[in-house]
This record gives C-alpha cells, sequence and structure tokens, in this order.
C-alpha cells in the first residue's frame, strides 16, 4: 500500500509535456547481483527480466514512444560459452512468454546490431515478434543484441564508400543527417535520456554517434533491483536539466 502511493507521488511529479521520446538503457549489474545473493550469474539474468518487464511497463504507460534497451553487446562474445548460451535460450523464453503483452500493449518490437551473427534460434523467435507487432503502434521497443556501436559506424562507413563507388551518392552530399541514415537507427530519433544501472560511469561501446547530446543518468542500483520508481526518479532528475545544445541559458527563453 505505502509503495503504492509513493510510486503514484514520484509519476504525479512528471510534467507531461517534457518526457523524453526516446529512452535508452544500459542494464548493468546482473552479475554483481546475483553474486551478493549467492547465485550463479544466470540467476542474476533472470531477475534481470523482471526489471525489463517493469521498465517497458512504465515506459508504455507514459506514452514515450522509443525505449533501448542494450541487451547484448558485440563483446558479451566473450563471455563464457554457457552464459551466453543461457542468455540465449533466455532472449527467446522472453520473447516467447511476451509476445501476447507486447500485442496486448500495442508494442513493437525492433532490434538492432548485428543480428545475423545471433543463433538461428534467436533470429526466427525476434523475427517472429517483429513481424507479428509491426503494426503496433504504441511504444517502439528495441534490444540492441550483438550491438556495438563502433561496429555500427564501421558497417555505415562501408555502405556509405559502395554507395559512392557505386556513383548513388556523392561524397559532398555526406553531411551529419545523411550519415544517421545510414546507422541502424535511422527511422528513431536519438535518445534524449540516457540510464545506466549498476554505479558504472561508462558508455561502453553504446550508441555513441546518437547520444551526442543525450543526458546521461546513472545509479548504483543493480540492474535486477530496478522498477518503475526508478524510472520515474530518472526521469523526474532529466526534467530538472536544462538542455542547451551549445547555446546560452538566456538565448532559451
Ligand atoms: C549486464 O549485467 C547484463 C547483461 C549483459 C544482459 C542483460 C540481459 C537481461 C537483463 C535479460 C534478458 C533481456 C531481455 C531484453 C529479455 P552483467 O552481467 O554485466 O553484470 P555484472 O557487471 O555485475 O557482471
Amino acid at each position: 500500500m505505502i509503495n503504492r502511493y509513493s510510486d503514484m507521488t514520484l509519476k504525479d511529479k512528471l510534467i507531461k509535456e517534457k518526457l523524453p521520446k526516446h529512452i535508452a538503457i544500459i542494464m548493468d549489474g546482473n552479475g554483481r547481483w546475483a553474486k551478493q545473493k549467492g547465485g550463479t550469474r544466470i540467476f542474476g539474468h533472470k531477475n534481470g527480466v523482471k526489471a525489463v518487464k517493469d521498465t517497458v511497463e512504465a515506459v508504455a504507460e507514459l506514452q514515450i514512444p522509443f525505449l533501448t534497451l542494450y541487451a547484448f553487446s558485440t563483446e558479451n562474445w566473450r563471455r563464457p560459452k554457457t552464459e551466453v548460451n543461457a542468455l540465449m535460450s533466455l532472449l527467446v523464453s522472453s520473447l516467447s512468454d511476451e509476445t501476447e503483452t507486447l500485442i496486448k500493449n500495442n508494442i513493437r518490437l525492433l532490434a538492432i546490431g548485428n543480428i545475423k551473427s545471433l543463433p538461428v534460434k534467436v533470429q526466427d523467435e525476434l523475427n517472429e515478434v517483429i513481424e507479428i507487432t509491426k503494426n503496433n503502434n504504441g511504444l517502439t521497443l528495441i534490444l540492441a543484441l550483438s550491438y556495438s556501436a563502433r561496429w555500427e559506424i564501421i558497417e555505415a562507413v562501408k555502405n556509405i564508400s559502395k554507395d559512392v563507388k557505386n556513383g548513388v551518392m556523392n561524397i559532398e552530399e555526406i553531411d551529419s543527417e545523411k550519415f544517421s541514415s545510414y546507422l541502424t537507427t535511422s527511422d528513431i530519433p536519438n535518445p534524449e535520456l540516457l540510464i545506466r544501472t549498476s554505479g558504472e560511469y561508462r558508455i561502453s561501446n553504446f550508441l555513441l554517434w546518437q547520444i551526442a547530446y543525450t543526458e546521461l543518468y546513472f545509479t548504483n542500483k543493480l540492474w535486477p533491483d530496478i522498477r518503475r520508481e526508478d524510472i520515474y526518479n530518472a526521469l523526474i532528475d532529466y526534467q530538472k536539466r536544462e538542455r542547451r545544445f551549445g547555446k546560452i541559458s538566456e538565448q532559451l527563453k
């Protein structure tokens, strides 16, 4: 009851007109959470799924149009095989368990990253849910899988080079907007808020191009402990900030 009340007051503090259109999250700390509880790393990831559900629900409810979750980085392939396999299985089972909820809540699923490098089972499940939810027009939930920003930027450079070589584009046409259109996020606005959990103050190769003007929010909480109130707190903090984009305060008035 008490929780519900405090939950309501936090949500009530949010200014609807000042909500971001896109939140990106580096979900970190599953392993440390599990260690504290005396469980395996996989136990931590399983509990991380609960935090994912609560976060997606809260963001969808606020009618924020885009949410990107860093679920598996290019670098995560270096983890022990058992952990990688368990994470892949967890992805498949979570996607299949949550398909109905995504449909019911009008959520569209997208994935960014080197999707072809994922196990076929994961690709199939992803493609199925992406296809089923493609006409939903509520929240767009973007999973970054086998993703890293440097990989994405290099892919863009290769594709731009091909287009220049084939005469599809002139070098002079390359500007910020054109470059963005070659990234995996071409149809997605840049995030206004990036959240990282677990007390690490790093970007870890996530959306490097897209976060040029993004507000950063760090919390010491480990990902499996994250609940909707934590997202509200991040948003309250974000709404107190002045975003100047290189201008001075007075110019914004
Ligand atoms: C970071 O914690 C977490 C990950 C690398 C995986 C994130 C995956 C989930 C939350 C579950 C599946 C996701 C979806 C979208 C259903 P860590 O393992 O790096 O923790 P540590 O830094 O404490 O070791």
